[in-house]
């Protein structure tokens, strides 16, 4: 899903939410198969883990970079820190992404593992600023609880 769900908060957040409920569903499934020394399933879901990864938050991330990120720096200028760290964040995401990958090609299932916890939490963090900076969605942090 892209266009014009990514400039509506409420579709954006949910865009986030759906893809990051799938990713750590996945994940779950991984460590399962891992735990339990079925590592030819294992290593399978793990491609499984980065393909969505890929299609889903890397492709979301890119779409952003080239549609949201771009109108709203040509709008105001000033919004080019903001805009900055968020990229940073597609672009650590992206390495981590690699590295996942990279590592299953050498049947390192272990760090592979760690890189997708690590995405996790990434990601969540990255999602939960985006909304807060683009769509006020979130409260600024500490505001709230
Ligand atoms: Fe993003
Ligand atoms: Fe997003």
């Amino acid at each position: 899903m892209s266009g014009p769900a990514l400039k509506q908060g409420n579709a954006h957040e949910a865009i986030h939410n759906a893809a990051l409920f799938e990713a750590d569903e996945l994940t779950t499934v991984v460590r399962q198969l891992h735990a339990e020394q079925m590592l030819d399933k294992a290593k399978a879901a793990a491609q499984l883990v980065v393909e969505h990864w890929q299609t889903r938050t890397l492709r979301h991330a890119t779409e952003e970079e080239e549609g949201l990120y771009s109108e709203i720096l040509a709008a105001n200028s000033e919004r080019a820190v903001d805009i900055a760290a968020l990229t940073h964040d597609h672009d650590l995401m992206r390495k981590l992404v690699s590295e996942a990958e990279t590592y299953l090609t050498s049947d390192e299932l272990k760090l592979a593992l760690a890189r997708f916890d690590m995405l996790l939490w990434l990601v969540e963090a990255h999602s939960r600023e985006e909304e807060r900076l683009i769509f006020a969605t979130r409260p600024t942090e500490g505001a709230s609880k």
